[in-house]
């Protein structure tokens, strides 16, 4: 499916390149965690209109929150959901995302507010085993203004508060987001970030941030390694505060709706277990950087020609580890 219109507007939600993307790197990466669960799935996310995700991994999942801006959308997604998932357990949530995740507060009945489970003791808690933020726009919205990019900021942040998540309990999460600059206030709030975490980093994190501020590659590749670098501060810092540990796997470089140029991110989040001290944020800037192959043929990623410096054959292989070996053996 390469894309649709509907409403009278135009609302290309897919591509070939998501479409790969969703089916031979989402798909056995939620399968992977759905192995390690011996259980069905609980996912929070933008399901949208078609519900494409749920398509291709929805029989895996036994709960779906499902969040949707659009009014006229909701009802489409509500409805879909009901006569399309039935079997799944799900409510529609309407709002901007971000708001919908910092609104929410656990022990608070789920009729106004986004849970999973309601535990005695506890009360209702936030515990989805899959976050899939597929926003439409850019990571951080400046041109909407500061409000809006410190939602979104903090509303990434708030998903890893110690008492949203049960300690125990691994999760994934996904976004996706345009890989553009709009203007140069995107590029300089941006670049000044990754600049000024310099100044405290060890030598190896300085020359991660260098590459990812290197801008004698093209414009679409700038973009991606600051909106990559600058995630990955975001994460490291949020897993830091709340005792868990996230392992990147791949940053995706894909063509969206329209040749929107786009990336997809993926971490596994783990309780820090007996593991001390912060989050390292350097696995992050050096997760590697992947592209859909332009002849969509397998193994359908291939890996830029330049990399995160630092990467070794094993830290590879180990974000690819929920792909096939055959596969893996041909991407690196
Ligand atoms: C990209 S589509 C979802 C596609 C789907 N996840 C898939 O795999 O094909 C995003 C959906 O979420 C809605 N949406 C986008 N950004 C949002 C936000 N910040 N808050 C709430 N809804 C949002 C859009 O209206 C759209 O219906």
């Amino acid at each position: 499916m390469a894309g649709r219109y509907g409403h009278g507007m135009t609302l290309y939600y897919s591509s070939d390149d998501k479409d790969l993307v969703r089916d031979k790197f989402d798909l056995p990466l939620v399968e992977a965690v759905a192995r390690r669960k011996e259980g069905k799935l609980r996912y929070f996310g933008l399901p949208g209109e078609d519900a494409l995700d749920l398509q291709s991994w929805g029989s895996l999942c036994d709960y779906v929150a499902a969040v949707e801006f659009s009014r006229e959308r909701f009802q489409t997604v509500k409805h879909v959901l009901r006569t399309q998932f039935g079997s799944i357990r799900h409510r529609a949530h309407l709002g901007d995302v971000d708001k919908v995740i910092l609104r929410n507060r656990s022990g608070i009945p789920p009729t106004e507010f986004v849970s999973t489970t309601n535990r005695p003791g506890a009360g209702y808690i936030w515990d989805f085993d899959v976050i899939y933020l597929d926003y439409f726009g850019k990571f951080l919205p400046y041109e909407r203004g500061g409000a809006e990019v410190r939602n979104r900021a903090n509303a990434l942040r708030r998903l890893f508060a110690p008492d949203r998540q049960d300690g125990w309990q691994p999760w994934l999460l996904m976004l996706t987001v345009e890989s553009r600059l709009f203007g140069p206030n995107d590029r300089e709030q941006m670049r000044q970030f990754l600049s000024a975490s310099k100044e405290e980093s060890d030598d190896e994190t300085q020359k991660a941030i260098d590459f990812l501020l290197d801008e004698t590659v093209s414009t679409r590749e700038q973009a991606a390694r600051l909106v990559h670098g600058t995630l990955s501060y975001i994460l490291a810092v949020a897993a830091s505060n709340s005792d868990v540990r996230v392992y990147p796997k791949p940053t995706m470089l894909y063509r969206g709706a329209n040749n929107t140029p786009m990336l997809h991110f993926a971490y596994e989040v783990t309780p820090a277990g007996l593991l001390s001290g912060s989050q390292p944020v350097l696995p992050l800037l050096r997760s590697p950087l992947l592209r859909v192959r332009d002849d969509h043929a397998e193994p359908w990623f291939e890996l830029l020609s330049s990399q995160p410096p630092g990467q070794t054959n094993s830290s590879l292989r180990a974000t690819l580890d929920f792909l096939d070996e055959g596969q893996i053996e041909q991407i690196v």
